[in-house]
């Protein structure tokens, strides 16, 4: 396990168009209207997460075991093993297959569990699976924006990588901003594999294709993203030959 400091970030990651206060949090708009799907999302994932054909092909584990190499469980495992069952848990984005009932029953009847997506489609999925469970909600929101509610944990789960750099920024503080003191952010995510990995080839390749911002990982640390005004503590961990991360950001008391 690597511990982090929170280092100074590179100028690149500076420069944003959206209007930002505080610890670059982006602001709210007025009223009550259903957030914007961002560009980005419209532009390069349309066919992954807002197609009703393909969404409904890809929502399961099989898929989500396969992108992950066999590694859903023990990414799983390693997202939930920092959540403490009774905990207040939002999670800021869907996951295909069955992740949010499954953190859903570990976080328990005592705890909570508020998944948020930008996208309609995603919230009505994870809505069906989270029926059974009446301590777990589903909404529309953009993560761009600080939840308005301070939670024991987020549960921030391969969303970043699909950020473009200026939105992983945002995302990043606003969930910073979304946990209680001596709470955490837990991020699972993509990142830079060992130079012999066998599959960095062709994860290259899909990233070139089909993730364009997913590299972003690779060449930045997660911390890298979170205003250097936050004073965290950060630890990583690496899975399978270093494709994958954990890293836990963690408010002090
Ligand atoms: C968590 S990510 C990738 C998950 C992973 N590939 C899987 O399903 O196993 C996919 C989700 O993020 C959502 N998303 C992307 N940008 C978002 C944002 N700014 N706010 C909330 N949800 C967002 C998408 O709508 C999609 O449902």
């Amino acid at each position: 396990m690597t511990h982090l400091q929170n280092t100074p970030k590179p100028p690149s990651l500076h420069g944003t168009a959206t209007p930002v206060s505080a610890k670059n949090l982006a602001t709210r708009p007025a009223g009550s209207a259903a957030p914007v799907v961002p560009p980005y999302l419209s532009d390069t994932y349309h066919w992954a997460y807002i197609n009703p054909r393909n969404v409904r092909f890809l929502d399961r584990d099989l898929v989500v075991s396969i992108i992950f190499w066999g590694n859903r469980r023990r990414l799983q495992k390693a997202a939930f093993d920092e959540i403490s069952p009774g905990m207040t848990v939002l999670q800021p984005a869907c996951v295909y297959g069955e992740f949010s009932s499954a953190l859903a029953r570990h976080v328990g009847a005592g705890g909570c569990l508020d998944v948020v997506d930008v996208v309609p489609i995603q919230i009505a999925s994870c809505r069906r699976k989270l029926r059974e469970f009446s301590h777990a909600t589903a909404r529309l929101a953009d993560s761009k924006y600080p939840a308005g509610k301070q939670y024991d944990a987020v549960c921030c789960y391969f969303l970043l990588h699909e950020l473009p750099e200026d939105y992983k920024r945002l995302v990043v503080n606003a969930l910073l901003a979304s946990v209680r003191p001596g709470g955490k952010v837990i991020f699972v995510d993509y990142h830079k594999p060992h130079w012999a990995h066998p599959v960095k080839p062709v994860t290259s390749l899909i990233f070139d294709n089909l993730k364009p911002f997913a590299k972003q990982l690779w060449r930045h640390e997660i911390a890298d993203f979170a205003d250097r005004s936050w004073p965290l503590s950060w630890k990583k961990d690496t899975y399978f030959g270093g494709l994958f991360q954990r890293v836990v950001a963690i408010q002090p008391e």
